[in-house]
């Protein structure tokens, strides 16, 4: 299958596009910076570029990964927000409706408040409290009015990419590798953890079905951050050399609010009897195993 993806330089493709290589697609990379030489520069907030893109490439699908994913420069940007992951996500979706291609897109556990004492499932109401969910949310709608042939997948917090990765992990595992003996991590607020590899090897299972819609495509097991640096520690052999201390997040003020639960439950992959995600201790220490001496 001949694929066009957006973000071809983020942290989620970079484990996606080698999987579909390696399963024989053929994928035309794209992003709006070259960060190797099979990248075509394309900006998606632009509607020209995106139209005269994807008319060039001709895809059968579009799997569309660009965003602002900086939560906080969102909040502090509201505009730019909606420059890339509104606009830019309604170019790429009128494109795929001119070329007839289908659209992956991928959205986040951002979309919901975050008040759900359960993981949220697929027909729970969204209701994002900062501006990154909310134009993710709206990117979502503009998906659902203008294409039949669509999957949209909510990620949890994403993992993977090692230094690629700008989120929580990576930051815990810098602290770690510059000798830092006592870690503060927050406790009250719970998610679920998405593996960039984890969600590469599974969701062309889902795209395979033709079954259309919307998934959460999360790991399985719910955590804090608190959590996550325990496990860290430990898989890093530090058990006896690292502190690790939960602090509440106002101890941590930033400039985007975030919801209080950012847990998914991927009922709807359940239903399909795709529900292949491994839990998030497993593929945490997998990670590390495979990362840690680089
Ligand atoms: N990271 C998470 O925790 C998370 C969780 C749930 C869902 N998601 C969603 O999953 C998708 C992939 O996320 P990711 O973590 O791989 O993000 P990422 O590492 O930030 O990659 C996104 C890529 O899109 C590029 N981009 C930004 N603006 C663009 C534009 N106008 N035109 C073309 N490309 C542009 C970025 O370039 P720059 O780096 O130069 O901006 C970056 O290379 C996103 O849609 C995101 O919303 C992410």
């Amino acid at each position: 299958m001949k694929i066009l993806v957006t973000g071809a330089s983020g942290m989620l493709a970079a484990d996606v596009i080698p999987e579909l290589l390696k399963e024989g697609h053929s994928v035309v990379q794209t992003d709006i910076r070259k960060h190797s030489k099979d990248i075509n520069i394309l900006d998606i907030s632009s509607y020209d570029e995106t139209i005269k893109n994807i008319k060039d490439t001709q895809p059968e699908y579009v799997f569309h990964f660009a965003a602002e994913t900086d939560v906080d420069l969102c909040e502090k940007n509201p505009q730019y927000a909606h420059k890339v992951n509104v606009l830019g996500t309604e170019n790429i979706v009128l494109a795929c409706r001119e070329v007839g291609a289908g659209l992956l897109y991928v959205s986040t556990a951002n979309v919901f408040n975050g008040e759900k004492s359960e993981p949220y499932v697929e027909s729970d109401e969204a209701g994002s409290i900062n501006v990154y969910g909310r134009s993710k949310y709206q990117g979502e709608l503009i998906v659902k009015k203008h294409l039949c042939r669509y999957f949209i997948i909510r990620a949890g917090w994403m993992v993977g990419g090692w230094e690629l990765d700008k989120k929580f992990v990576y930051k815990i595992i810098q602290q770690l590798k510059q000798g830092k003996k006592n870690i503060k991590a927050v406790f009250d607020k719970a998610g679920s953890l998405t593996f960039t590899k984890d969600f590469a090897v599974n969701f062309m299972d889902v795209i395979n079905t033709q079954h259309y819609g919307l998934y959460h495509m999360a790991n399985k097991g719910v955590c804090s951050r608190y959590d996550i640096a325990v496990k860290i520690v430990e898989f890093m052999d530090l058990k006896n050399k690292v502190k690790v201390f939960p602090v509440e997040s106002k101890e941590f003020p930033l400039p985007a609010p975030r919801p209080r639960s950012e847990m998914l439950s991927n009922h709807n992959l359940e239903l399909l009897g795709l529900n292949n995600m491994p839990f998030w201790e497993s593929s945490l220490k997998e990670y590390i195993k495979i990362n840690k001496d680089k």
